[in-house]
């Protein structure tokens, strides 16, 4: 069977990863609606796509996308604090809060909403994707589609495949992720999947090393990108990804496997409980904000 041709895409978040996911989308020629509970949080999405900094404007300045794309990529996006509004997509992505409860009601409310064969992917960092899908009614047309920061950038997409996923399903959203110029590849479904349980025991590791007095933050940042390569340090890392996020996933990532290396060491957690939630709207600021200002 021929694979499914979208036009119409929903997106669902328009927080650090919707925002970057919609531009992407409507930069090759998928026309979009992004929904969030708020017209604020729609109005911050939309300005990240205008003005922030993998934005239409700065492309457009540094001479990697002409003018008038960037004004079509931009005519390509509609938003809407409507639910009822994304009901002839072809495929919604959904990027909300990475918490299990919150992704459960939504995803019970927009399989009531959205047409039959519309598919549901869901950006999450390692939510298990039968468990997502256990709120639908539509186990063949839901997946896995996890992007990574920034969207607009960043070539992988890890395609996560539930138990009951179909193989059109899977073909299509393959696909798309081609025409997006993304390298997708195909993993199966598990805590965290791949990426997600690779990288978290590292950051975690970092971070319980800072509350051990082991190196300082600067150090462990220096560190990880002369000895090994890497292009952001831990902390560099957690404060682009967002720190109540990063805590959101290494408490389920625990929960659903009891392995030490993921709990959340409580030096993260003092840090988002103080409102130091990394480099996004609403935060005081990120690990090296934090430690400027308060002693451990
Ligand atoms: N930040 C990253 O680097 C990264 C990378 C890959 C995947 N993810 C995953 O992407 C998802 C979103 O993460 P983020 O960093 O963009 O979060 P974020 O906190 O920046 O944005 C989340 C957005 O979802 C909205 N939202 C919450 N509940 C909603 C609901 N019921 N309906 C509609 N909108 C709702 C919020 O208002 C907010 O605008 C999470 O599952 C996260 O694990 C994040």
């Amino acid at each position: 069977m021929e694979e499914k041709k979208f036009s119409l895409v929903g997106v669902i978040g328009s927080g650090v990863m919707g925002h970057g996911i919609a531009q992407t989308a409507a930069k090759f020629g998928y026309d979009v609606i992004m929904h969030d509970i708020a017209q604020e949080f729609l109005d911050n999405g939309l300005r990240m796509i205008k003005e922030g900094r993998y934005g239409l404007e700065r492309a457009v300045k540094s001479g990697k996308m002409e003018e008038s794309d960037a004004s079509s990529t931009l005519g390509r996006i509609k938003t809407s604090t409507n639910l009822d509004d994304l009901k002839y997509c072809d495929i919604v992505i959904e990027a909300i809060t990475e918490d299990e409860k919150l992704k459960g009601d939504l995803f019970q409310k927009l399989d009531r909403v959205l047409k039959p064969d519309g598919i549901i992917a869901s950006n999450t960092s390692g939510i298990m994707i039968s468990k997502l899908a256990s709120y639908t009614k539509r186990g063949d047309r839901f997946i896995g589609m996890h992007w990574f920061n920034p969207p607009q950038l960043m070539k992988l997409i890890e395609i996560v495949r539930g138990p009951e996923t179909s193989e059109y399903v899977l073909e299509s959203v393959t696909k798309m992720s081609i025409k997006m110029e993304k390298v997708p590849v195909t993993v199966n479904d598990g805590p965290g999947f791949f990426t997600t349980r690779y990288i978290d025991s590292w950051l975690m590791e970092a971070f319980r090393m800072f509350e051990n007095g082991v190196a300082g933050i600067q150090e462990i940042d220096k560190m990880s990108k002369l000895a090994f390569g890497f292009p952001m340090g831990p902390f560099e890392l957690s404060d682009l990804v967002g720190l109540d996020t990063m805590l959101h996933i290494s408490e389920y990532m625990f929960e659903e496997t009891k392995r030490p290396e993921y709990a959340a060491p409580s030096i993260l957690k003092k840090l988002v409980y103080s409102g130091y939630l990394g480099n996004k709207k609403g935060s005081k600021g990120g690990w090296y904000d934090y430690y400027k200002i308060v002693k451990q």
